[in-house]
């Protein structure tokens, strides 16, 4: 059973690999995605969040689960901005400029190639959790002097978990 993983932490960091084997493995991942996120109350959980190093994240918005592996904007327009939450991030939130509308491609668990349109929630979301598969956060949006105030904040309350 793999673990949620709170910031900051290298794997958090680290640009993640291509899936390229759509097995049961990878399946049974994905699964387990969906149930750490819906314990969390997440509406996105990218593979590096549970110490994956994958390209692959899990979203459910507004009941509609999908599952993207891969993924890839090939299209992006306009902008907007609201106040994100991220499950490394507890008690964190970052408003952070996003593209409205994004053009975006990916596998699904067999491997097929799907492009899909969305704009409001869903492109906000897939935008963060793409970040996470290229080891960037939310708080990379902030200046050094916010980043470090909630870095230490974060260390603080793992430390006192421990
Ligand atoms: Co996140």
């Amino acid at each position: 059973m793999h673990k949620l993983i709170i910031y900051p932490d290298d794997i958090l960091k680290k640009v993640a690999e291509p899936v390229t084997i759509f097995d049961e493995d990878l399946e049974n991942i994905v699964n387990e995605m969906y149930e750490i996120m819906k314990k969390e109350n997440g509406i996105g959980l990218a593979a590096p969040q549970i110490g994956l190093s994958k390209r692959l994240f899990v979203t459910e918005i507004e009941g509609i689960k999908l599952t993207l592996i891969n993924p890839e904007i090939s299209y992006s327009q306009g902008s907007v901005a609201v106040e994100e939450g991220c499950l490394s991030f507890p008690g964190v939130t970052v408003k952070v400029d996003r593209s409205n509308v994004i053009t975006i491609s990916f596998n699904d668990l067999k491997g097929k190639k799907i492009k899909k349109t969305v704009s409001g929630l869903a492109s906000i979301c897939f935008q963060h959790e793409l970040d996470h598969l290229n080891g960037k956060t939310f708080i990379d949006y902030l200046s050094p002097t916010t980043q470090s105030f909630i870095i230490r904040k974060l260390e603080r309350m793992k430390n006192g978990r421990a």
